[in-house]
């Protein structure tokens, strides 16, 4: 995470906005904004190296680099090649998956189906976003919502045949995909003196209709998982949802009779961090011992696009 927090309070000082409007319609409190000498990839490479310090590994035995980011560092080359640098890959593929809030799942389905193949043994795959660099400052109903971070993770062939994943569901539904969205700087709209001055370099959402199809969405795909597997919700260690919106996360909660120190809740410290947000909740449940070798954890994300994707993994 950057160190610079921005309270709820830093928005009421200049937007026609409150603390309470904030927290109770989304939960948030505080949110992480990156400083002006950092990008996605410098929080990108921190994630990454404390990943691969955790897994044991060097950056001679990255076999593979995935970074999922819907702030990219430029438009062209990939994020993923500029980290490659910043980490001393040499020769190694590196690529940029595009899916917004599900990123990490993409990057973690894509990573693992790979490994499956053969031709990797550890695929690092790392979340990324600085989201406040397309955030509309001056918008309440969107700068309030996002923070920028980083999470990152190793995943590593092993010859154990009950650990892995044990479920993987990816999705998307394009018709939707103006329910959020940054409308200039690629090649539909590049960027001109108008776009600039018109902001269409920045985020436009449709909140309402999002978060109607997010609630029912992520209940969905947590109850699918669990069908397809036969497990039930006591099987699993941890649900380490996407942060979008606290009461998306408390509804599929209670619906699905969830207990409360189960499901990871990062979104009121560092806000909607997008596909950083799993990573970073994957990272506390391992440090404060909530996870261990042998759980049982679902992740699930819904997000931009829209996209979505759950995987269950066997730690
Ligand atoms: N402070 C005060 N008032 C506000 C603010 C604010 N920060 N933001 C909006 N309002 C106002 C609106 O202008 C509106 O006022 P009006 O009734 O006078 O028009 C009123 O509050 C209600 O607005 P809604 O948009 O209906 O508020 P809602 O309760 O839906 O909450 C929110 C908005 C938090 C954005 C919610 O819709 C949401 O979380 N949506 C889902 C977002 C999501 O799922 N994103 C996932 C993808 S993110 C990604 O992929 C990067």
């Amino acid at each position: 995470m950057p160190e610079s927090v921005v309270t709820n309070e830093d928005f009421a000082a200049y937007l026609d906005t409150s603390d309470e409007w904030i927290t109770q319609r989304t939960g948030i409190k505080t949110r992480h904004k990156a400083s002006s000498d950092e990008s996605t990839v410098t929080l990108a490479a921190e994630a990454a190296r404390r990943a691969m310090a955790d897994a044991g590994i060097g950056p001679d035995e990255v076999g593979l680099l995935l970074v999922a980011t819907a702030t990219p560092e430029h438009p062209i080359p990939s994020t993923a090649c500029v980290l490659h640098e910043r980490l001393g890959l040499t020769g190694v593929p590196a690529f940029d998956l595009s899916a917004a809030c599900s990123g990490l799942m993409y990057g973690m389905v894509v990573a693992a189906s790979m490994i499956q193949t053969g031709m990797y043994d550890n695929v690092l795959v790392v979340g990324a976003e600085v989201l406040t660099r397309v955030a509309n400052m001056e918008d309440r109903t969107t700068c309030v919502l996002f923070g920028d971070g980083a999470g990152a993770v190793v995943l590593s062939r092993s010859d154990d045949p009950e650990r892995g994943f044990v479920y993987m569901n990816l999705g998307a539904e394009g018709t939707l995909w103006q329910t959020l969205w940054v409308p200039a700087g690629g090649s539909k709209e590049p960027a001109s003196v108008r776009t600039v001055n018109e902001r269409l370099h920045s985020i436009r959402m449709r909140g309402r209709e999002l978060y109607k199809v997010a609630v029912c969405k992520m209940e969905v795909l947590i109850r699918e998982a669990l069908e397809a597997t036969g497990l039930s919700p006591d099987d699993l260690a941890m649900v380490l949802p996407h942060q979008s919106n606290l009461r998306i996360i408390e509804s599929f909660r209670n619906r699905l009779g969830l207990a409360k120190e189960k499901v990871a809740v990062n979104i009121c410290e560092y806000g909607n961090t997008s596909a950083a947000s799993i990573g970073l909740a994957l990272d506390s449940a391992r440090r404060s011992g909530k996870l261990k070798e042998g759980d049982l954890v679902l992740m699930v994300a819904f997000g931009a696009g829209v996209t979505w994707g759950t995987v269950i993994a066997r730690l």
